[in-house]
C-alpha cells in the first residue's frame, strides 16, 4: 500500500518473519489483517510455511494470501509461474481455523530456481521488479480499502491439473533436491550458509557444509555464499538414477519376480521409493567424502550446470524496491 493511502486510512503495517518450527506463535489482534507472503515451492507453499499454517492458533482475522512465483521474461512478455495447490490448501486450513480469506494474489517475481534453469540477467530482474511493484501497490490499495481480490482463481483449472505433482514434490524436494547441493574447494568454511539457513538444514562435516534432508531448497545459501562455492550436483543425480535403474531392473526384479511383492503395484512403489531413498542418502555421504579428492571434485564441477558461467548467475532480489 502506498504511503498516502496508508495515512488516509490510518493504517499501520508490521512486517514479521515467519516463526521457526519451535517458536511460539502469538494470536493476532482481532482487528489485524494478515498478509501471508511466501514463495511457491513445487506448486505448494514450502514445508516451513505449511507447518506455520498448521500451528497457527484459531482466529477470525481477514487474511490475504500472496505467493511469489517463477516469473520469466520473453521479449516484453512476462510468463507467469504456477501456483498449483498453494492457495487452495492454505485457504482450506485457514478457513477451518475460523479465518476469513479476502484475497489470493500471485506475484510473478524473477525465478530463483537456478538448479533447474540458468540464472536470470539483471535487466530481466529489474523489469520484473518494476512490473510487480506497480501491481502489488494496486492490489494492496484495493484489498486494504475493504475490497476482495481473487486474481488467482483465474488459473484454477491449470492449478488443479498440476495438483498431483505438488504432492509428489513434497517428498522429491525434501529427499532428492536437497541432496544435490555441495561446496567446491573455493569454500573457506566461513559458516555463513549454516547460520543463515532458515531451516537449520546444513551441518558441518569434515570442515565442509553437509546438506541434510531438512533442506527446503530455498536457494538462500547458494545465492549468498561469499565464495560462490555452492553448486548443484547434476552429475551426482545422474549417477544415482543410473545406479537405481541398474539395482532395480538388473538385480532386484529378477530375484523378486516370484515373491508376493509383485502382486501389488502400491507395495512395489513404496519398495522402489525406499530403495531410491537409501541410494541417495548413502550416495550423498560417499559423494561428500570423496569431494576431498581434487580429481573427483573436478569431475563433479564439470557435471554441475551451475558451475558454468552461462548458467550459474546467482539470484539476489533487489532489497527494499520502491522504498525511498
Ligand atoms: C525449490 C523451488 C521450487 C519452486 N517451485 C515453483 C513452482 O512450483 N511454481 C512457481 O511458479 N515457482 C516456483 N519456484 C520459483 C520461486 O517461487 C520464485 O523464484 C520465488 O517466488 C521468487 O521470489 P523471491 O525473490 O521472493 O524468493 C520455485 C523455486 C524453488 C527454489
Ligand atoms: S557460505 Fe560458502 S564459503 Fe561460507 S561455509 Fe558456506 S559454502 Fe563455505
Ligand atoms: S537451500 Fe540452503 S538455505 Fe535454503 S533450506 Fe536448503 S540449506 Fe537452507
Amino acid at each position: 500500500m502506498d504511503k498516502k493511502n496508508r495515512e488516509e486510512q490510518n493504517c499501520r503495517v508490521n512486517l514479521a518473519e515467519l516463526p521457526l518450527k519451535n517458536d511460539e506463535i502469538s494470536p493476532f489482534h482481532p482487528d489485524e489483517t494478515i498478509i501471508l507472503t511466501s514463495p511457491v515451492h513445487g506448486f505448494n507453499y514450502p514445508p516451513l510455511v505449511i507447518g506455520f499454517l498448521l500451528r497457527l492458533p484459531k482466529g477470525k482475522n481477514n487474511v490475504i494470501l500472496m505467493n511469489t512465483r517463477a516469473g520469466m521474461k520473453i521479449g516484453r512478455l512476462i510468463t507467469t509461474g504456477l501456483s498449483g495447490i498453494t492457495f487452495y490448501f492454505a485457504a482450506f486450513v485457514l478457513m477451518l481455523k475460523g479465518y476469513s480469506i479476502k484475497g489470493m494474489v500471485p506475484v510473478d517475481m524473477p525465478s530463483n530456481w537456478i538448479s533447474v534453469h540458468p540464472g536470470l540477467n539483471s535487466n530481466t530482474i529489474n523489469y520484473l521488479h518494476e512490473q510487480n511493484y506497480k501491481r502489488v501497490l494496486a492490489t494492496s490499495n484495493r484489498v486494504l480499502s475493504g475490497k476482495t481480490c481473487f486474481i488467482a482463481l483465474r488459473e484454477i483449472a491449470q492449478d488443479l491439473l498440476i495438483a498431483p505433482i505438488a504432492v509428489a514434490y513434497y517428498f522429491i524436494g525434501r529427499f532428492i533436491i536437497a541432496k544435490t547441493y555441495y561446496t567446491s574447494s573455493k569454500c573457506n568454511d566461513c559458516g555463513l550458509c549454516i547460520t543463515m539457513c532458515p531451516a537449520k538444514a546444513i551441518k558441518r562435516i569434515n570442515q565442509r557444509p553437509f546438506w541434510t534432508m531438512k533442506c527446503e531448497s530455498c536457494m538462500r545459501c547458494m545465492s549468498n555464499c561469499p565464495q560462490k562455492s555452492i553448486e548443484t550436483a547434476h552429475g551426482f543425480i545422474a549417477i544415482i538414477i543410473f545406479a537405481y535403474s541398474a539395482v532395480i531392473t538388473k538385480l532386484l526384479y529378477p530375484i523378486l519376480k516370484t515373491t508376493l511383492l509383485f502382486t501389488s503395484p502400491f507395495i512395489n512403489m513404496i519398495f522402489e521409493s525406499l530403495i531410491f531413498l537409501i541410494l541417495i542418502a548413502l550416495g550423498y555421504r560417499i559423494f561428500h567424502l570423496l569431494l576431498k579428492f581434487k580429481s573427483f571434485e573436478r569431475l563433479m564441477l564439470l557435471t554441475s550446470l551451475t558451475w558454468y558461467r552461462f548458467w550459474g548467475k546467482r539470484y539476489k532480489a533487489i532489497k527494499n524496491y520502491g522504498q525511498k
